[in-house]
């Protein structure tokens, strides 16, 4: 196996870019992507995705190209391209099947294809690789060879960066896993654990992410439960994470282009062996009804005080905290839900893109709070770390007298409201 030098990053997203950035301090990168307007705007240092900033990119020796035949010939070749769901809940792996022949019209004899992608175990053995050897004409574990490599970085987690987490590794040859632990390993301390095989590294990270979500809906259930009995979800969970071992999961929507996804990817590999995931989809159902559950409690509690339409105000529109990702924000259901109910919608997120979410969704987004509107009932749904202060300030200047204030993330529990606001939660 010759030493690793030249690394392509196939698709520089979320996932792409901060490992582009950080393999280029050891190694000569290039990020290839199929967005020509991401590549411009990266190029002169700016990312839209909030994780590198525009020093940091600037400063890093990474070359980025959106032109498929300046990647030829490199040692190793990165995939990190999205792998949603459709319509159905099947997974979509367009985007893997498309960039594996990208790579297959790139790919040298002896070179190394690594998947990063989030997929079911089977993907990179049988879907990549045929791909990359019906473009090549090469042999895969002949040829080239093949590895999997999970991404576990959070958007908007400053803390476990690509270089601060332990990396999975996975190669069809111990050889290929040796090498490939060599170069995740050379960015990371060495934090590096070989898994026994590819399919074995696949699992790992679907179960990962499916068992969050599991968690998660196990907290929403509880949640209704424990609202039919006038309880607070909230303060049932502060008493009972006293507990060394009670696991810290908190109720909520759950978005984005992991949790909410990538269950299905493992149900569908299930269900393909004949076996019925039954505890997987459950979780993934209850944590898709929350948002019309939510919906439910504001509209009840409104019309029982005032009779037809009010006027809401949302705040946070991203699918977590302190990040502009809006990729299947559940927050958008909820202002639908509101909306059908026949009230009157505005929605205030500080961090998204009002361009990116009015061609997303539709959705008018207010980067500022209204200064010159007073609200029915103002709707906590987003914990970005600006809005934490509100009730210290600006609450009092946008909740009309009498207000609702529903905190789904329970952000400001304890906190005083402005005079006469009903405060509610989960
Ligand atoms: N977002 C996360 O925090 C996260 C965390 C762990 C794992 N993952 C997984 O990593 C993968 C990538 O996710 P992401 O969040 O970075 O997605 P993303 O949408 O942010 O970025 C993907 C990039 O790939 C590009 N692309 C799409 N098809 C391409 C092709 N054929 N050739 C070249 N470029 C192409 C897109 O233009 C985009 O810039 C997914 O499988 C995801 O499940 C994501």
């Amino acid at each position: 196996m010759n030493p690793i030098s030249r690394i392509v990053v196939v698709g520089l997203g979320y996932v792409g870019l901060p490992l582009a950035v950080g393999l280029a301090k050891r190694f000569q990168v290039t990020g290839f992507d199929l967005d020509r307007s991401r590549i411009d705007e990266l190029a002169a240092g700016k990312d839209r995705t909030g994780e590198i900033d525009g020093p940091v990119l600037k400063a890093a020796k990474l070359a980025v190209t959106a032109d498929a035949s300046a990647i030829g010939g490199a040692d190793v070749y990165i995939i990190t391209v999205p792998t949603p769901v459709d319509e159905a809940n099947h997974p979509d792996l367009g985007a893997v099947a498309a960039a594996s022949r990208t790579v297959g019209k790139a790919v040298r004899r002896g070179g190394i294809v690594v998947l990063e992608s989030t997929v079911y175990p089977g993907v990179t053995e049988d879907i990549v690789g045929p791909a990359i050897e019906q473009v090549s004409g090469l042999v895969s574990g002949r040829d080239f060879f093949l590895g999997y490599s999970p991404e576990r970085i959070n958007p908007g987690d400053r803390e476990h960066t690509v270089e601060r987490i332990t990396k999975v590794v996975a190669g069809q040859t111990p050889e290929v896993a040796k090498a490939l632990g060599d170069m995740y390993g050379a960015i990371n301390g060495g934090n590096v654990f070989l898994a026994r095989d590819i399919r074995t590294a696949e699992a790992a990270k679907v179960i990962e992410n499916a068992q969050r979500d599991i968690n998660i809906a196990f907290i929403n259930e509880v949640t209704m439960i424990f609202n039919k009995m006038g309880l607070s979800v909230h303060e049932v969970l502060a008493a009972a994470r006293t507990k060394w071992n009670f696991l810290p999961f908190a109720p909520g929507l759950v978005g984005g282009h992991c949790i909410s996804v990538d269950p299905y990817y493992l149900a569908e590999a299930a269900t393909r062996l004949r076996h019925h995931p039954e505890i997987i989809l459950a979780g993934r159902r209850i944590n898709d009804e929350m948002a019309g559950y939510i919906a439910g409690q504001i509209g009840r509690a409104l019309t029982a005080r005032k009779a037809g339409a009010s006027d809401i105000l949302v705040l946070g529109l991203a699918f977590k905290e302190n990040v502009p990702d809006l990729r299947n924000t559940k927050v958008i259901d909820v202002v639908r839900d509101l909306e059908a109910r026949g009230h009157k919608v505005d929605v205030h997120d500080p961090i998204v893109d009002p361009e990116a979410a009015r061609h997303e969704y539709g959705q008018t987004v207010l980067p500022a709070l209204p200064a010159d509107r007073r609200y029915d009932a103002v709707v906590m749904a987003v914990a970005h770390h600006s809005f934490a202060g509100l009730p210290a300030g600006g609450l009092a200047r946008i909740a009309a007298p009498g207000a609702f204030v529903f905190d789904i993330k329970g952000l400001w529990r304890g906190a005083a409201m402005p005079a006469d606001c009903t405060y509610l939660t989960l």
